[in-house]
Protein backbone atom coordinates (compact mmCIF):
# COMPACT_ATOMS: atom_id res chain seq x y z
CA UNK A 1 0.00 0.00 0.00
CA UNK A 2 1.59 3.76 -1.32
CA UNK A 3 2.50 5.06 1.93
CA UNK A 4 2.15 9.06 2.22
CA UNK A 5 3.81 11.78 4.59
CA UNK A 6 1.79 13.94 6.84
CA UNK A 7 2.94 17.10 8.36
CA UNK A 8 0.15 18.27 10.63
CA UNK A 9 1.02 22.01 10.68
CA UNK A 10 -2.58 23.21 10.97
CA UNK A 11 -2.48 20.33 14.48
CA UNK A 12 1.22 22.21 16.11
CA UNK A 13 -0.51 25.81 15.17
CA UNK A 14 -3.46 25.14 17.40
CA UNK A 15 -1.86 23.26 20.36
CA UNK A 16 0.77 25.81 20.49
CA UNK A 17 0.71 29.75 21.10
CA UNK A 18 3.41 30.00 18.89
CA UNK A 19 4.56 27.60 16.26
CA UNK A 20 8.37 28.55 16.25
CA UNK A 21 8.37 28.04 19.96
CA UNK A 22 6.99 24.55 19.39
CA UNK A 23 9.36 23.64 16.82
CA UNK A 24 12.12 25.09 19.13
CA UNK A 25 10.52 22.43 22.04
CA UNK A 26 10.92 19.73 18.85
CA UNK A 27 6.89 19.32 19.09
CA UNK A 28 6.22 19.62 15.32
CA UNK A 29 4.95 16.14 14.59
CA UNK A 30 5.19 13.81 11.51
CA UNK A 31 3.16 11.11 11.13
CA UNK A 32 3.01 8.34 8.50
CA UNK A 33 -0.08 7.64 7.44
CA UNK A 34 -0.20 4.22 7.80
CA UNK A 35 -3.35 2.03 7.24
CA UNK A 36 -4.29 0.22 10.81
CA UNK A 37 -4.78 -3.41 10.02
CA UNK A 38 -7.85 -4.58 10.43
CA UNK A 39 -8.44 -8.09 9.99
CA UNK A 40 -11.93 -8.78 8.71
CA UNK A 41 -12.08 -11.97 10.39
CA UNK A 42 -12.73 -10.56 13.45
CA UNK A 43 -16.54 -10.44 14.75
CA UNK A 44 -17.62 -7.58 16.77
CA UNK A 45 -21.37 -8.49 16.56
CA UNK A 46 -21.09 -11.55 18.29
CA UNK A 47 -21.74 -9.01 20.91
CA UNK A 48 -25.21 -8.13 19.77
CA UNK A 49 -26.63 -11.73 20.70
CA UNK A 50 -25.37 -11.56 24.32
CA UNK A 51 -26.90 -7.81 24.92
CA UNK A 52 -30.28 -8.73 25.20
CA UNK A 53 -29.71 -11.99 27.30
CA UNK A 54 -26.50 -12.24 29.62
CA UNK A 55 -24.71 -15.33 31.45
CA UNK A 56 -27.78 -15.96 33.28
CA UNK A 57 -30.20 -15.57 31.21
CA UNK A 58 -31.58 -12.33 32.12
CA UNK A 59 -32.34 -9.57 29.82
CA UNK A 60 -30.08 -6.38 29.51
CA UNK A 61 -31.60 -3.46 27.45
CA UNK A 62 -29.67 -3.11 24.33
CA UNK A 63 -30.67 -0.13 22.28
CA UNK A 64 -27.53 -0.52 20.49
CA UNK A 65 -26.38 -2.44 17.16
CA UNK A 66 -22.68 -3.43 16.70
CA UNK A 67 -21.24 -3.62 13.84
CA UNK A 68 -18.17 -4.98 12.28
CA UNK A 69 -17.17 -1.93 10.05
CA UNK A 70 -18.49 0.84 12.98
CA UNK A 71 -16.49 -1.09 16.04
CA UNK A 72 -13.25 -2.02 13.05
CA UNK A 73 -12.86 1.69 12.61
CA UNK A 74 -13.70 2.32 16.32
CA UNK A 75 -11.19 0.65 17.06
CA UNK A 76 -8.55 2.47 14.29
CA UNK A 77 -9.61 5.16 15.72
CA UNK A 78 -9.22 4.24 19.87
CA UNK A 79 -5.52 4.00 18.97
CA UNK A 80 -5.13 6.89 16.80
CA UNK A 81 -2.94 9.83 17.70
CA UNK A 82 -4.68 11.58 15.32
CA UNK A 83 -7.54 12.39 18.13
CA UNK A 84 -5.48 14.75 20.02
CA UNK A 85 -4.33 18.18 19.12
CA UNK A 86 -0.80 17.27 18.51
CA UNK A 87 -0.73 13.93 17.77
CA UNK A 88 0.75 12.72 21.02
CA UNK A 89 -1.97 11.34 22.81
CA UNK A 90 -4.68 8.30 21.89
CA UNK A 91 -7.60 6.97 24.11
CA UNK A 92 -5.16 4.03 24.08
CA UNK A 93 -2.55 6.36 25.97
CA UNK A 94 -4.52 6.26 29.20
CA UNK A 95 -6.75 2.80 28.64
CA UNK A 96 -4.39 0.16 28.30
CA UNK A 97 -5.43 -3.15 26.98
CA UNK A 98 -2.35 -5.05 29.22
CA UNK A 99 -4.40 -3.48 32.19
CA UNK A 100 -8.09 -3.84 30.79
CA UNK A 101 -8.31 -0.63 29.40
CA UNK A 102 -6.98 1.31 32.92
CA UNK A 103 -4.29 3.33 33.30
CA UNK A 104 -1.58 1.95 35.46
CA UNK A 105 -1.00 5.03 37.03
CA UNK A 106 -2.92 7.65 39.72
CA UNK A 107 -3.29 9.99 37.28
CA UNK A 108 -2.39 9.71 33.43
CA UNK A 109 -0.40 12.21 30.93
CA UNK A 110 -2.51 14.26 28.22
CA UNK A 111 -1.24 15.41 25.02
CA UNK A 112 0.20 18.85 26.37
CA UNK A 113 2.53 17.52 29.17
CA UNK A 114 -0.62 17.89 31.70
CA UNK A 115 -2.04 15.53 34.22
CA UNK A 116 -5.67 14.33 34.62
CA UNK A 117 -6.89 14.94 37.98
CA UNK A 118 -8.55 11.79 38.29
CA UNK A 119 -7.64 8.30 37.51
CA UNK A 120 -8.23 6.77 34.30
CA UNK A 121 -11.12 5.00 34.11
CA UNK A 122 -11.32 0.95 33.31
CA UNK A 123 -13.56 0.56 30.35
CA UNK A 124 -15.77 -2.53 31.32
CA UNK A 125 -19.14 -3.58 29.92
CA UNK A 126 -19.68 0.01 29.46
CA UNK A 127 -23.07 -1.67 27.28
CA UNK A 128 -24.39 -2.31 30.51
CA UNK A 129 -23.25 1.20 32.15
CA UNK A 130 -25.43 4.05 32.65
CA UNK A 131 -23.38 6.79 33.02
CA UNK A 132 -19.92 7.43 32.85
CA UNK A 133 -17.12 9.51 34.55
CA UNK A 134 -16.08 9.24 37.82
CA UNK A 135 -19.20 11.44 38.56
CA UNK A 136 -21.76 9.80 36.39
CA UNK A 137 -22.09 12.64 34.33
CA UNK A 138 -22.67 11.79 31.09
CA UNK A 139 -25.61 8.70 30.04
CA UNK A 140 -25.19 7.95 26.61
CA UNK A 141 -21.57 6.50 25.42
CA UNK A 142 -22.04 8.10 21.82
CA UNK A 143 -21.38 11.62 23.65
CA UNK A 144 -19.16 10.46 26.13
CA UNK A 145 -16.50 9.51 23.94
CA UNK A 146 -16.44 12.68 21.99
CA UNK A 147 -15.71 14.52 25.55
CA UNK A 148 -11.91 13.03 25.86
CA UNK A 149 -11.17 13.91 22.37
CA UNK A 150 -12.00 17.70 23.06
CA UNK A 151 -10.81 18.06 27.51
CA UNK A 152 -8.32 20.31 27.40
CA UNK A 153 -5.86 18.08 29.33
CA UNK A 154 -6.67 15.05 27.84
CA UNK A 155 -6.62 14.96 23.73
CA UNK A 156 -7.08 18.88 23.52
CA UNK A 157 -8.54 18.68 19.77
CA UNK A 158 -10.87 21.47 20.73
CA UNK A 159 -12.47 21.64 16.87
CA UNK A 160 -14.34 18.95 15.26
CA UNK A 161 -13.59 20.56 12.31
CA UNK A 162 -10.07 20.01 12.51
CA UNK A 163 -10.81 16.79 13.89
CA UNK A 164 -12.82 15.64 10.34
CA UNK A 165 -10.05 17.35 8.46
CA UNK A 166 -7.53 15.33 10.07
CA UNK A 167 -9.33 12.49 9.50
CA UNK A 168 -10.68 13.17 6.09
CA UNK A 169 -7.19 13.97 4.66
CA UNK A 170 -5.32 10.50 5.70
CA UNK A 171 -5.49 7.49 2.59
CA UNK A 172 -7.56 5.25 4.50
CA UNK A 173 -10.51 6.91 6.75
CA UNK A 174 -12.89 8.16 4.07
CA UNK A 175 -13.20 4.34 3.07
CA UNK A 176 -13.60 2.69 6.56
CA UNK A 177 -16.03 5.44 7.36
CA UNK A 178 -17.86 4.34 3.91
CA UNK A 179 -17.53 0.65 5.22
CA UNK A 180 -19.31 1.79 8.61
CA UNK A 181 -21.93 4.59 7.74
CA UNK A 182 -22.28 4.38 4.00
CA UNK A 183 -20.75 7.83 3.01
CA UNK A 184 -17.12 9.34 3.01
CA UNK A 185 -18.00 12.87 4.49
CA UNK A 186 -16.93 12.14 8.03
CA UNK A 187 -18.79 13.61 11.26
CA UNK A 188 -17.88 13.69 14.70
CA UNK A 189 -21.26 12.22 15.68
CA UNK A 190 -20.10 9.53 13.65
CA UNK A 191 -16.75 9.46 15.41
CA UNK A 192 -18.93 9.05 18.48
CA UNK A 193 -20.85 6.36 17.09
CA UNK A 194 -17.46 4.55 16.08
CA UNK A 195 -16.05 4.46 19.32
CA UNK A 196 -18.60 3.72 21.22
CA UNK A 197 -19.46 0.52 19.16
CA UNK A 198 -15.93 -0.32 19.90
CA UNK A 199 -16.20 -0.16 23.46
CA UNK A 200 -19.62 -1.85 22.97
CA UNK A 201 -18.21 -4.40 21.56
CA UNK A 202 -16.16 -5.32 24.87
CA UNK A 203 -18.57 -7.09 26.58
CA UNK A 204 -17.83 -10.16 28.32
CA UNK A 205 -19.24 -11.75 31.66
CA UNK A 206 -16.95 -14.95 31.88
CA UNK A 207 -14.89 -14.67 34.88
CA UNK A 208 -14.46 -17.48 37.30
CA UNK A 209 -16.94 -15.65 39.92
CA UNK A 210 -19.72 -16.32 36.64
CA UNK A 211 -18.46 -19.82 35.95
CA UNK A 212 -19.32 -20.32 39.38
CA UNK A 213 -22.32 -18.85 39.48
CA UNK A 214 -21.88 -16.65 42.47
CA UNK A 215 -22.83 -12.93 40.87
CA UNK A 216 -26.57 -12.45 40.79
CA UNK A 217 -28.24 -9.67 39.18
CA UNK A 218 -29.85 -8.72 42.53
CA UNK A 219 -27.64 -7.50 45.61
CA UNK A 220 -28.64 -10.32 47.70
CA UNK A 221 -28.40 -14.35 47.07
CA UNK A 222 -25.17 -14.87 46.35
CA UNK A 223 -24.49 -18.47 45.01
CA UNK A 224 -21.10 -18.11 47.38
CA UNK A 225 -21.22 -22.91 47.74
CA UNK A 226 -19.82 -23.78 44.46
CA UNK A 227 -17.00 -26.48 43.45
CA UNK A 228 -15.61 -23.30 41.10
CA UNK A 229 -13.95 -21.10 43.58
CA UNK A 230 -11.78 -22.23 46.18
CA UNK A 231 -12.12 -22.20 50.00
CA UNK A 232 -10.93 -18.70 50.46
CA UNK A 233 -12.52 -17.26 47.36
CA UNK A 234 -15.53 -18.50 48.41
CA UNK A 235 -15.36 -17.42 52.19
CA UNK A 236 -14.89 -13.83 50.48
CA UNK A 237 -17.94 -13.83 48.40
CA UNK A 238 -19.91 -14.56 51.84
CA UNK A 239 -18.21 -11.59 52.98
CA UNK A 240 -18.39 -9.76 50.13
CA UNK A 241 -22.13 -10.01 50.61
CA UNK A 242 -22.20 -9.91 54.26
CA UNK A 243 -20.36 -6.79 55.00
CA UNK A 244 -23.14 -4.85 52.79
CA UNK A 245 -20.39 -4.82 49.75
CA UNK A 246 -23.34 -5.90 47.48
CA UNK A 247 -25.05 -2.58 48.96
CA UNK A 248 -23.30 -0.64 46.27
CA UNK A 249 -21.32 -3.11 44.17
CA UNK A 250 -24.10 -5.46 42.62
CA UNK A 251 -26.12 -6.31 39.53
CA UNK A 252 -24.36 -7.99 37.18
CA UNK A 253 -21.29 -6.25 36.51
CA UNK A 254 -21.01 -5.52 40.43
CA UNK A 255 -21.39 -2.08 39.62
CA UNK A 256 -24.73 -0.53 40.95
CA UNK A 257 -28.22 -1.89 41.52
CA UNK A 258 -29.05 -3.02 38.04
CA UNK A 259 -26.10 -1.23 36.90
CA UNK A 260 -27.95 2.03 36.88
CA UNK A 261 -26.93 5.25 38.47
CA UNK A 262 -25.58 4.78 41.71
CA UNK A 263 -23.03 6.68 43.91
CA UNK A 264 -21.81 6.66 47.47
CA UNK A 265 -19.07 7.99 49.28
CA UNK A 266 -16.69 5.62 50.69
CA UNK A 267 -15.19 7.49 53.61
CA UNK A 268 -11.47 8.32 51.99
CA UNK A 269 -11.20 11.56 53.53
CA UNK A 270 -12.77 13.86 55.74
CA UNK A 271 -12.77 16.56 53.87
CA UNK A 272 -12.46 15.77 49.74
CA UNK A 273 -9.99 17.57 47.36
CA UNK A 274 -12.64 16.55 44.55
CA UNK A 275 -15.49 16.55 45.47
CA UNK A 276 -16.90 14.53 42.51
CA UNK A 277 -20.84 14.71 42.10
CA UNK A 278 -20.90 17.17 45.04
CA UNK A 279 -18.65 19.53 42.36
CA UNK A 280 -20.64 19.05 38.98
CA UNK A 281 -23.85 20.12 41.32
CA UNK A 282 -22.49 22.71 43.30
CA UNK A 283 -23.71 21.05 46.44
CA UNK A 284 -22.05 20.19 49.23
CA UNK A 285 -24.67 17.96 50.33
CA UNK A 286 -22.84 15.47 47.63
CA UNK A 287 -19.77 16.40 48.51
CA UNK A 288 -16.99 12.98 48.20
CA UNK A 289 -20.07 11.67 46.04
CA UNK A 290 -18.85 9.19 43.41
CA UNK A 291 -19.46 6.42 41.18
CA UNK A 292 -20.05 2.98 42.04
CA UNK A 293 -17.15 1.63 40.06
CA UNK A 294 -17.12 -2.00 38.88
CA UNK A 295 -15.14 -4.62 40.36
CA UNK A 296 -15.05 -6.38 36.89
CA UNK A 297 -11.09 -7.02 36.32
CA UNK A 298 -10.50 -5.21 39.86
CA UNK A 299 -7.26 -7.20 40.07
CA UNK A 300 -5.97 -5.21 36.87
CA UNK A 301 -7.06 -2.04 37.41
CA UNK A 302 -4.65 -0.84 39.95
CA UNK A 303 -4.28 1.79 41.15
CA UNK A 304 -7.91 2.55 43.08
CA UNK A 305 -10.39 4.82 43.70
CA UNK A 306 -11.29 8.79 41.86
CA UNK A 307 -7.41 9.71 43.07
CA UNK A 308 -5.56 6.32 42.63
CA UNK A 309 -4.41 6.57 46.03
CA UNK A 310 -4.18 3.05 46.58
CA UNK A 311 -1.97 0.71 44.64
CA UNK A 312 -3.06 -2.84 45.69
CA UNK A 313 -6.18 -4.19 46.88
CA UNK A 314 -4.92 -5.34 50.21
CA UNK A 315 -4.99 -1.44 50.86
CA UNK A 316 -8.27 -1.11 49.56
CA UNK A 317 -9.82 -3.63 51.75
CA UNK A 318 -7.61 -2.02 54.73
CA UNK A 319 -9.61 0.70 53.66
CA UNK A 320 -12.77 -0.44 53.76
CA UNK A 321 -11.81 -2.44 57.52
CA UNK A 322 -10.39 0.16 58.95
CA UNK A 323 -10.12 3.50 57.30
CA UNK A 324 -13.14 4.81 56.89
CA UNK A 325 -12.92 8.46 57.84
CA UNK A 326 -16.25 10.29 58.95
CA UNK A 327 -17.91 13.09 56.95
CA UNK A 328 -21.10 14.14 56.86
CA UNK A 329 -22.29 12.58 53.26
CA UNK A 330 -20.59 9.28 54.32
CA UNK A 331 -22.82 6.18 53.35
CA UNK A 332 -24.35 4.63 55.49
CA UNK A 333 -23.02 1.61 55.30
CA UNK A 334 -20.37 2.99 56.97
CA UNK A 335 -21.98 4.39 59.76
CA UNK A 336 -20.89 2.81 63.06
CA UNK A 337 -24.43 1.85 65.10
CA UNK A 338 -25.10 2.87 68.51
CA UNK A 339 -24.78 -0.06 70.66
CA UNK A 340 -28.09 0.74 72.83
CA UNK A 341 -30.34 3.34 70.41
CA UNK A 342 -29.05 0.79 66.92
CA UNK A 343 -29.12 4.59 65.67
CA UNK A 344 -26.31 5.05 63.29
CA UNK A 345 -23.75 8.03 65.07
CA UNK A 346 -21.31 10.21 63.01
CA UNK A 347 -18.88 8.24 63.32
CA UNK A 348 -17.26 5.68 60.98
CA UNK A 349 -17.19 1.82 61.77
CA UNK A 350 -14.72 -0.60 61.37
CA UNK A 351 -14.92 -3.71 60.29
CA UNK A 352 -12.35 -6.03 62.43
CA UNK A 353 -11.70 -8.59 60.43
CA UNK A 354 -8.73 -10.93 60.82
CA UNK A 355 -6.20 -11.14 58.40
CA UNK A 356 -7.35 -14.49 57.14
CA UNK A 357 -10.67 -12.46 56.31
CA UNK A 358 -9.45 -10.13 54.41
CA UNK A 359 -7.03 -11.96 52.47
CA UNK A 360 -10.34 -14.00 51.21
CA UNK A 361 -12.37 -11.18 50.51
CA UNK A 362 -9.10 -10.18 48.36
CA UNK A 363 -8.88 -13.47 46.59
CA UNK A 364 -12.82 -12.98 45.80
CA UNK A 365 -11.78 -9.89 44.28
CA UNK A 366 -9.32 -11.35 41.89
CA UNK A 367 -12.21 -13.77 40.72
CA UNK A 368 -13.55 -11.05 39.02
CA UNK A 369 -11.25 -11.29 36.11
CA UNK A 370 -12.20 -11.89 32.66
CA UNK A 371 -9.58 -12.44 29.96
CA UNK A 372 -12.05 -11.46 26.74
CA UNK A 373 -10.17 -7.74 27.11
CA UNK A 374 -7.10 -9.59 25.67
CA UNK A 375 -8.51 -10.41 22.79
CA UNK A 376 -6.49 -8.93 19.56
CA UNK A 377 -9.42 -8.00 17.99
CA UNK A 378 -8.95 -5.20 21.03
CA UNK A 379 -5.69 -4.51 20.22
CA UNK A 380 -3.61 -1.98 18.35
CA UNK A 381 -4.14 -1.98 14.76
CA UNK A 382 -1.13 -0.08 14.15
CA UNK A 383 1.31 -2.51 15.00
CA UNK A 384 -0.17 -5.19 12.66
CA UNK A 385 -2.02 -7.91 14.70
C1 LIG B 1 -5.12 11.59 29.13
C2 LIG B 1 -5.80 10.37 29.56
C3 LIG B 1 -7.06 9.97 28.88
C4 LIG B 1 -7.33 9.88 27.52
C5 LIG B 1 -6.41 10.27 26.37
C6 LIG B 1 -8.65 9.34 27.40
N1 LIG B 1 -9.17 9.08 28.63
FE1 LIG B 1 -10.93 8.15 29.04
N2 LIG B 1 -10.74 8.61 31.00
C7 LIG B 1 -9.65 9.24 31.55
C8 LIG B 1 -9.99 9.69 32.90
C9 LIG B 1 -9.06 10.45 33.84
C10 LIG B 1 -11.33 9.31 33.13
C11 LIG B 1 -12.17 9.69 34.36
C12 LIG B 1 -12.51 11.18 34.17
C13 LIG B 1 -13.52 11.75 35.14
O1 LIG B 1 -14.18 11.03 35.86
O2 LIG B 1 -13.67 12.97 35.17
C14 LIG B 1 -11.77 8.61 31.92
C15 LIG B 1 -13.01 8.01 31.75
C16 LIG B 1 -13.38 7.30 30.60
C17 LIG B 1 -14.56 6.48 30.49
C18 LIG B 1 -15.62 6.25 31.54
C19 LIG B 1 -15.65 4.84 32.07
C20 LIG B 1 -16.72 4.62 33.09
O3 LIG B 1 -16.94 3.46 33.49
O4 LIG B 1 -17.41 5.56 33.54
C21 LIG B 1 -14.57 5.98 29.19
C22 LIG B 1 -15.61 5.05 28.57
C23 LIG B 1 -13.43 6.53 28.51
N3 LIG B 1 -12.70 7.30 29.41
C24 LIG B 1 -13.14 6.34 27.16
C25 LIG B 1 -12.17 7.08 26.48
C26 LIG B 1 -12.09 7.19 25.03
C27 LIG B 1 -12.99 6.50 24.03
C28 LIG B 1 -11.03 8.01 24.75
C29 LIG B 1 -10.54 8.48 23.42
C30 LIG B 1 -11.49 9.24 22.60
C31 LIG B 1 -10.45 8.38 26.04
N4 LIG B 1 -11.18 7.83 27.05
C32 LIG B 1 -9.29 9.13 26.19
C33 LIG B 1 -8.43 9.43 30.95
C34 LIG B 1 -8.25 9.48 29.56
C1 LIG C 1 -22.02 2.80 49.82
C2 LIG C 1 -21.60 2.13 48.61
C3 LIG C 1 -20.38 1.23 48.68
C4 LIG C 1 -20.15 0.15 49.51
C5 LIG C 1 -21.05 -0.39 50.61
C6 LIG C 1 -18.88 -0.40 49.11
N1 LIG C 1 -18.34 0.31 48.08
FE1 LIG C 1 -16.61 -0.06 47.13
N2 LIG C 1 -16.80 1.67 46.09
C7 LIG C 1 -17.90 2.53 46.16
C8 LIG C 1 -17.58 3.75 45.48
C9 LIG C 1 -18.51 4.96 45.34
C10 LIG C 1 -16.27 3.62 45.00
C11 LIG C 1 -15.45 4.71 44.30
C12 LIG C 1 -15.10 5.73 45.36
C13 LIG C 1 -14.09 6.77 44.96
O1 LIG C 1 -13.24 6.53 44.14
O2 LIG C 1 -14.18 7.87 45.55
C14 LIG C 1 -15.82 2.29 45.38
C15 LIG C 1 -14.59 1.72 45.04
C16 LIG C 1 -14.20 0.43 45.36
C17 LIG C 1 -13.01 -0.21 44.86
C18 LIG C 1 -12.01 0.43 43.90
C19 LIG C 1 -12.56 0.47 42.48
C20 LIG C 1 -11.67 1.15 41.47
O3 LIG C 1 -11.91 0.95 40.27
O4 LIG C 1 -10.77 1.91 41.83
C21 LIG C 1 -12.99 -1.48 45.36
C22 LIG C 1 -11.96 -2.57 45.10
C23 LIG C 1 -14.15 -1.61 46.21
N3 LIG C 1 -14.87 -0.43 46.19
C24 LIG C 1 -14.46 -2.74 46.95
C25 LIG C 1 -15.45 -2.75 47.93
C26 LIG C 1 -15.59 -3.77 48.96
C27 LIG C 1 -14.69 -4.98 49.10
C28 LIG C 1 -16.64 -3.41 49.75
C29 LIG C 1 -17.17 -4.07 51.01
C30 LIG C 1 -16.20 -4.17 52.10
C31 LIG C 1 -17.18 -2.16 49.20
N4 LIG C 1 -16.42 -1.80 48.12
C32 LIG C 1 -18.28 -1.50 49.71
C33 LIG C 1 -19.08 2.27 46.81
C34 LIG C 1 -19.24 1.32 47.80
Amino acid sequence: MKKTIFIWTASVITGCALFVSCKKENHAVTLTDEAPYLNPAYNYESVNEVLTTNASGQFVANTHTVTNAGASLGRALFYDKKLSDNNMVACASCHKQEFAFADNVSFSNGFNGGQTTRNSMAIVNAITSSGFFWDNRTIKLEDMVLQPIRHQVEMGLTSSDFMVEKLSATSYYPQLFQAAFGTTNITKEEVGSALAQFLYSMFSQNSRADQAGVISASGGGWNTTNSILTVEEQQGASLFQGLECTDCHAGTDVRGWNNGLTWGDVGLDSVYKDNGLGALLSNPAFNGVFKVPSLRNIALTAPYFHDGRYTTLDQVVDHYNSGVMYNANLSMEFLAIDPITRQPLKQAKTLGLTSYQKGCLVAFLKTLTDYNYTDPKFSDPYKNQ
